[in-house]
């Protein structure tokens, strides 16, 4: 049986990103690691941290995992390369929905493909640590849930998958299996259109009202404060929003949110999104 202990691993993009984060977190893990690196600046970079970068015709045909951790705008050209490369049975891991929801992740008929995206640390996460609390974006000390989903091929191969993908966004509590229509829904609808929409719009606010005079670290300590209540209250129910509140609250969406908001979850729309993500049109 085979297990990640004895699995080669290779990681296309290791010097971007998400291709440091993981390669950091699967440096030291007990499996062979094949790192692949397209520009010079960060192939040298790599070389600093004495890392070895091995070109991706000669790490690809032996790797049971070969992970795409590559711009999505590219996914098409790059996986069009490394599909006649992969060994059979071995499995391809992308980090984003888009490129496998749009038909651009080319995978062979012998591999399985598989797409794995962090969901960062909760803001309800319990949190005991300094390094806890600056990991914002997760992977290195705050535990975080992972969405995975199989795009084609043998759905046996996700056990082991699975193994694999707790390491490379450790420390990780749960991974949740969805389908890839799912996972675009959730991202980029869910959690980029809508929910990193608003936090612009939280910020662009602050500079309202601090170009309006009121002294900017006040408004910060209401702005920072009101975000952690409100939260809780809207997706927790810790307690209910005082009447007034919700008098203002409806003020808020007659003003600000069309009526016709929830279209942004009609597949028309998430199509249109990432076709404009990847630069498609
Ligand atoms: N950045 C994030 O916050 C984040 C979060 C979750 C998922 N993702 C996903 O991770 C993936 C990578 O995104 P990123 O932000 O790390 O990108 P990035 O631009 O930081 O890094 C991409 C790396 O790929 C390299 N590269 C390009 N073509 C290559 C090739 N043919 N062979 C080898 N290397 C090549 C580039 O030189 C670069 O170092 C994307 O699918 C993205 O959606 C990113």
């Amino acid at each position: 049986m085979s297990t990640l202990e004895n699995s080669t691993v290779s990681i296309l993009g290791a010097g971007g990103k998400m291709g440091t984060r993981i390669t950091n977190n699967l440096i030291h893990a007990p499996l062979q690691l094949l790192l692949c690196e397209k520009s010079e600046e960060r192939v040298a970079t790599m070389i600093e941290r004495n890392l070895i970068v091995v070109p991706m015709e000669e790490a690809v045909p032996q790797s049971d995992f070969v992970i795409l951790a590559v711009p999505d705008i590219y996914i098409k050209q790059i996986s069009t390369e490394v599909a006649p490369l992969m060994k059979d049975g071995a499995v391809l891991i992308t980090l984003d929905p888009a490129a496998a929801y749009a038909e651009q992740l080319v995978v062979n008929n012998h591999s399985t493909s598989i797409v794995a995206h962090p969901c960062h640390p909760s803001i309800f996460l319990e949190k005991y640590t300094r390094e806890e609390y600056d990991d914002a974006f997760g992977g290195v000390a705050a535990k975080q849930d992972v969405v995975v989903a199989l795009h084609q091929g043998d759905e046996t191969k996700i056990t082991l998958a699975l193994e694999l993908i707790k390491s490379m966004y450790a420390p990780v509590e749960t991974c949740h299996v969805i389908t890839v229509e799912q996972m675009a829904i959730l991202e980029p609808t869910l959690v980029e259109t809508i929910t990193c929409m608003i936090g612009t719009v939280l910020n662009e606010s602050l500079d309202e009202v601090v170009n309006m005079g009121i002294p900017e670290e006040a408004a910060r300590a209401m702005l920072y404060g009101h975000i952690q209540i409100a939260l809780a209250v809207a997706l927790r129910g810790t307690n209910p929003f005082s009447d007034a509140c919700l008098i203002a609250i409806e003020q808020g969406k007659e003003a600000i949110i069309q009526p016709d908001w929830k279209k942004v979850f009609e597949k028309e729309h998430l199509d249109s999104t990432i076709r404009k993500m990847l630069k498609l049109c």
